[in-house]
């Protein structure tokens, strides 16, 4: 079983407004809504890769039901910790005609240290039927920075591994506690080591000296030019296939759920960065955040080119 942890879910709103301005009043042509946060596109990608999978988190209000119920809806067991808080809305308001997207973003409900509390003896119990656990994106205040040192932690207390997919302070703390896989894209590696970096030979230098500090597996992505990962078998640069992009928002949370499934089944290190890289590619494909379809996984996966660096 596989466990995801988003501690920051979100409802994601989104509004079609041709020729939309500010100061104005508009008629949205179109609205959706869809259960949303970086984990909660996790999960959805490995339950349409077809695994078992477990989310948990902090979900609260009217919001927090909606997300739980569509969640269930697609099959995936639900453990979060309900909190007196309403979970935040996130709304986007998508223009086609100037083909310009304007996000509004809550910053979420406060968690309180009874919660929290609540949270990580939760995290103990099912960390121990869980062997890969994956933790994506920030966390609501009242939660402390260093959160995701103790989910490490306990993973390895365990015996599980843990893929994290974080940014900025949580992401520079965590490392300390060695994680077993890291995935920051180009500008949250640059943010963590405080400097630019300026080619493939830089990165991979980056990534190596990660590894060799104690994380397994350290995966850079770069968008359509792919990941850089450097394991115990080597330092590997995936490419993905040309596509047409309609919207790569998501396409690292598709990725790490690829990972976390190849992991899961017992793949190789290179086969599992195959398959996260179709999921990312997959996810490019479409106007819909972690969405992907097993046929054109299975299909890009044969396209994926691995070299080694
Ligand atoms: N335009 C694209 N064409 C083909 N593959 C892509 C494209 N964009 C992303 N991918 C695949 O998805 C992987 C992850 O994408 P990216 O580096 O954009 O992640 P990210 O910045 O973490 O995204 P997010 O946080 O929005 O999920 C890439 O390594 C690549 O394999
Ligand atoms: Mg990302």
């Amino acid at each position: 079983m596989i466990l995801t942890v988003t501690l920051n879910p979100s409802v994601d709103r989104s509004y079609r407004v041709d020729n939309f301005q500010v100061g104005k009043i508009f008629r949205a042509q179109e609205e959706n809504s869809v259960a949303g946060g970086k984990g909660i596109n996790v999960t959805k990608v490995i339950k349409t890769l077809g695994e078992e999978v477990i989310a948990t988190g902090f979900l609260g209000g009217k919001a927090g039901e909606f997300i739980e119920e569509e969640l269930r809806k697609i099959g995936v067991e639900c453990n979060f910790i309900k909190i007196e808080g309403e979970t935040r809305t996130c709304i986007a308001i998508l223009d086609p005609v100037a083909n310009t997207q304007t996000e509004i973003l809550e910053k979420g409900p406060y968690v309180s240290q009874d919660d929290i509390e609540k949270f990580l003896d939760n995290f103990e119990e099912i960390s121990k039927s869980c062997n890969i656990i994956v933790a994506s994106g920030s966390a609501p205040s009242g939660v402390p920075e260093e959160i995701y040192v103790e989910l490490i932690n306990i993973a390895k207390r365990n015996g599980a591994k843990l893929i994290l997919d974080t940014s900025d302070t949580y992401l520079s703390n965590a490392i300390k506690a060695k994680p077993f896989m890291i995935k920051p894209n180009k500008a949250e590696l640059e943010k963590l080591i405080n400097k630019e970096l300026k080619d493939i030979e830089e990165i991979k230098k980056t990534a190596i000296e990660l590894h060799q500090s104690g994380i397994p597996i350290v995966s850079v992505s770069l968008g359509d030019e792919g990941s850089i990962i450097s394991c115990d078998e080597g330092v590997f640069i995936a490419i993905p296939p040309q596509i047409n992009v309609v919207s790569p928002v998501g396409s690292g949370d598709s990725y790490v759920a690829g990972m976390a499934v190849g992991i899961k089944r017992g793949l190789s290190i290179v086969d599992a960065a195959i398959l996260a890289t179709a999921c990312g590619t997959a996810n490019a494909m479409h106007y819909k955040t972690g969405y992907v379809t097993r046929e054109e996984v299975e299909y890009l996966k044969a396209k994926v080119k691995v070299q080694k660096l």
